[in-house]
């Protein structure tokens, strides 16, 4: 089933001498909030986001525009048509539930409520490969922390597939807080299952040697 209704062709494997893909990977970050970076994101061709991130009501501070969102069944939210769907299989209901959506919309459940249908292009569905999400876990956080977090496995994916890679969202804010650019949920960088202080370990070591550009809505 989830290969006749999904496209099942290679994507990105294009990379070349000649080939430029510049990438904005947009976190959650409320430190996004006054940073005007909405037209330098828009610029890049692909602009990466996450979960609920929003656009509309931002588009000043985040941008408007977004082709790829990075999405697991809980955190799913409607796309607009121009976005692709990547999904995030942690579990394999995750992609039970992915099929669902597109078909009898019975899966309303998992450790807690999902949406049963979600607005999307099936034929821009992507599924990243968990064999890929291990080998980010394993060879770029040495396995620390219970399971990367959405932003580093978006962040690391456009490392493989740009040749350019801005970074926006992620950290806390010039004031040390961690919340999001459109609501008050604010979370510990280190509580949770993600290890905050390797994956900001990384990209900084990343941002150092110039692999990525990393934003910080502050100077
Ligand atoms: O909170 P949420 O998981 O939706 O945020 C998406 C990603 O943005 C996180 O996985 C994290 O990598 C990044 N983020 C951050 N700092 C914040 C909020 C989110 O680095 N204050």
């Amino acid at each position: 089933v989830l290969f006749s209704l999904f496209p099942d062709k290679d994507h990105y494997s294009d990379a070349s001498p000649s080939r430029c893909r510049t990438c904005a990977v947009v976190g959650n970050s409320g430190n996004l909030i006054g940073s005007h970076y909405g037209a330098l994101i828009d610029s890049q061709d692909f602009v990466i986001r996450m979960n609920e991130g929003p656009t509309k009501g931002f588009e000043q501070d985040v941008g408007s525009k977004t082709t790829h969102r990075v999405i697991y069944p809980e955190s799913a939210v409607d796309m607009d048509e121009t976005t692709h769907l990547i999904l995030l299989p942690f579990k394999i209901l995750d992609l039970q539930w992915l099929i669902s959506i597109f078909t009898t919309r019975h899966i309303d459940l998992t450790y807690t409520y999902v949406k049963p249908s979600i607005k999307a292009d099936r034929n821009k569905v992507m599924i990243l490969h968990p064999a890929f999400m291990k080998y980010i876990y394993e060879s770029w956080l040495q396995s620390n922390g219970g399971y990367p977090s959405t932003g580093f496995i978006s962040l690391i994916f456009a490392l493989h597939i740009c040749d350019e890679v801005s970074v926006f969202g992620f950290g806390p804010t010039k004031d040390g807080v961690w919340h999001h650019y459109f609501d008050d949920f604010s979370s510990d960088s280190n509580g949770g299952p993600h290890d905050g202080g390797s994956e900001g370990e990384v990209i900084s070591q990343l941002h150092q040697k110039h692999r990525i550009t990393t934003y910080k809505g502050w100077e």
